[in-house]
């Protein structure tokens, strides 16, 4: 196996006037060739301040200060905005932001706002870019002549696959897809999930998949990531995750997925912490059913508890 992403120490806060907001605070994760990964979590737990770093994109008042991203033999979250915006972003690492379809400009037509990562990054001229548009197009299922329609002629479902488009463009080794379904109702939710699976087997993408839906991500992902309050609790193979969830907050997320037949609705009582001020100890434990005075004390370590199944724990110990 090799591995083609590497995330150690990671930390990225946003530095607001009312304090210092630990959204991703210490998260290592690898990701190896061919391989997708979901990241999962309620929200506000971090999952798109973590895709927007590996970018290096982070909006302020918002930026990495710690940790390493290696892609490639480059560390990411080191390299200067000319290097990110010649060597990294859209080429290595392309991404599907989340709500980016109601972004589309409504003036332009597709064609050309397809275009426009390509004019900026791939140094080619807008007509030779839209050529190159129209060759992607039918690989997420969409007629090339789309092109010289306005996004208000789209549905929904059309929007979002001219969005993954967008992010196949430059031929990216790693695509990363933010909520990629949110909006969407469930048949045209199936539809895209399945495109995102498709074009891993046929394009060979590394799919980062996000999602607070983890319903969803069982059918797409290899392995998957839980996050809670600006770190990782739990990660494993998908069935792993799913059939014999360990840590008591994934455990949590598994019981509140609505069930077919039952009225019950089950949830996770409380609130995420503020991440301007995080509980020392494991951050779960003021939520936790099953919480020992360790919890509140010391911060959990990464516990093995399966074959490439890891967990942050005290109940592991
Ligand atoms: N621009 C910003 N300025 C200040 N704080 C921010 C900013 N963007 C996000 N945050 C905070 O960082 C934390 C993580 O937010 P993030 O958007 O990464 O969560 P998320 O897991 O993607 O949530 P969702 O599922 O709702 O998309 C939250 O506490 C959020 O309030
Ligand atoms: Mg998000």
């Amino acid at each position: 196996m090799e591995t083609i992403l590497k995330v150690e120490g990671l930390k990225t806060y946003y530095f607001t006037s009312t304090g210092v907001v630990k959204a991703v605070d210490g998260v290592n994760f690898t990701m190896q060739r061919g391989e997708s990964l979901g990241i999962a979590g309620e929200s506000g737990c971090g999952k798109s301040t973590l895709a927007y770093s590996l970018m290096n994109l982070v909006p302020p008042p918002g930026k990495i200060v710690d940790g390493s991203i290696i892609l490639d033999g480059m560390d990411i979250a080191k390299m200067d905005e000319d290097s990110l915006r010649n060597e990294v972003r859209w080429k290595k690492v392309a991404m599907v932001f989340q709500g980016a379809m109601n972004a589309l400009t409504p003036v332009y037509k597709i064609g050309k706002q397809l275009a426009e990562p390509l004019v900026i990054h791939g140094n080619i001229s807008e007509d030779e870019a839209i050529e190159k548009a129209k060759e992607i197009l039918p690989k997420v299922g969409l007629d090339p002549n789309i092109i010289n329609r306005y996004p208000h002629e789209l549905s929904g479902g059309m929007k979002q696959r001219v969005m993954i488009a967008m992010a196949l463009i430059m031929n990216p080794d790693i695509v990363i897809a933010d909520e990629p379904t949110t909006a969407l109702d469930v048949i045209v939710q199936a539809q895209i999930l399945n495109l995102l699976k498709k074009l891993k087997w046929e394009m060979g993408i590394n799919l980062i998949l996000i999602s607070h839906d983890l319903s969803i991500m069982a059918e797409v992902v290899d392995r998957l990531i839980i996050m809670y309050a600006g770190k990782i609790v739990e990660i494993g193979n998908s069935e792993d995750v799913f059939g014999k969830p360990n840590h008591p907050y994934t455990q949590g997320l598994l019981n509140s997925i609505p069930k077919l037949g039952t009225h019950e609705l089950n949830y996770i009582p409380g609130l995420p912490p503020d991440l301007r001020n995080p509980p020392k100890g494991c951050r779960f434990a003021d939520r936790c059913p099953y919480v020992m005075d360790i919890c509140r004390r010391e911060e959990p370590p990464m516990f093995e508890v399966g074959n490439g199944h890891y967990s942050y724990c005290w109940l592991n110990r």
